[in-house]
């Protein structure tokens, strides 16, 4: 069985992670959203509401499940049994940073390979922060995210 883990923080999921989520889905037999539980970050969304958000956004496709992990990306990986993880590619500025995680993953564990998967052109400008910061200032987010992380991330910062 092929498995692979696509992990982020998805703080929040935006119509790129959607699309990532659903071309990879095809390409396994079991997709894994491995959202980030990082306890020196204050996301904006907490890892249950990001986690429960992704839930409902993939309720749809059957083959992918979500799972908050800690720690090593390369831990969680081998602990679902996963060969393989997969991450989005949208730009040049994503490119540094990607090539450093995918060697140091790889330098962790050769066993696991890392996949991108370009993301579509249209959705290659958004970005989780910018999401963020639009939302900070009233401005409108409704071609960037799915309707429910509208919902979820306006409903968050009325708790503020
Ligand atoms: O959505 P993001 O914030 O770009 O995702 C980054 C993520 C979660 C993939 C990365 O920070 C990560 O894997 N963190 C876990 C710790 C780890 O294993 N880091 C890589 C080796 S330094």
């Amino acid at each position: 069985m092929k498995i692979g883990v696509y992990p982020g923080s998805f703080d929040p999921t935006t119509n790129g992670h959607m699309d990532i989520i659903e071309r990879a889905s095809k390409l396994v037999d079991q997709l894994i959203v491995g959202v980030l539980n990082n306890p020196d970050k204050t996301p904006q969304l907490d890892v249950n509401q990001r986690v429960a958000l992704l839930e409902t956004l993939t309720k749809d496709l059957d083959n992918v499940i979500i799972e908050p992990f800690t720690g090593l990306l390369v831990n969680f990986v081998n602990e679902k049994k996963a060969q393989m993880i997969v991450r989005g590619f949208r730009a040049i500025s994503d490119f540094e940073y990607e090539l450093q995680l995918a060697q140091t993953n790889h330098m962790l564990d050769e066993t696991i390979e890392t996949v991108f998967l370009v993301s579509r052109t249209d959705y290659a400008y958004i970005s989780s922060s910018m999401v963020k910061q639009l939302v900070q200032f009233g401005g409108d987010i409704s071609r960037m995210v799915p309707k429910e992380t509208e919902r979820v991330l306006f409903a968050s910062m009325e708790k503020r």
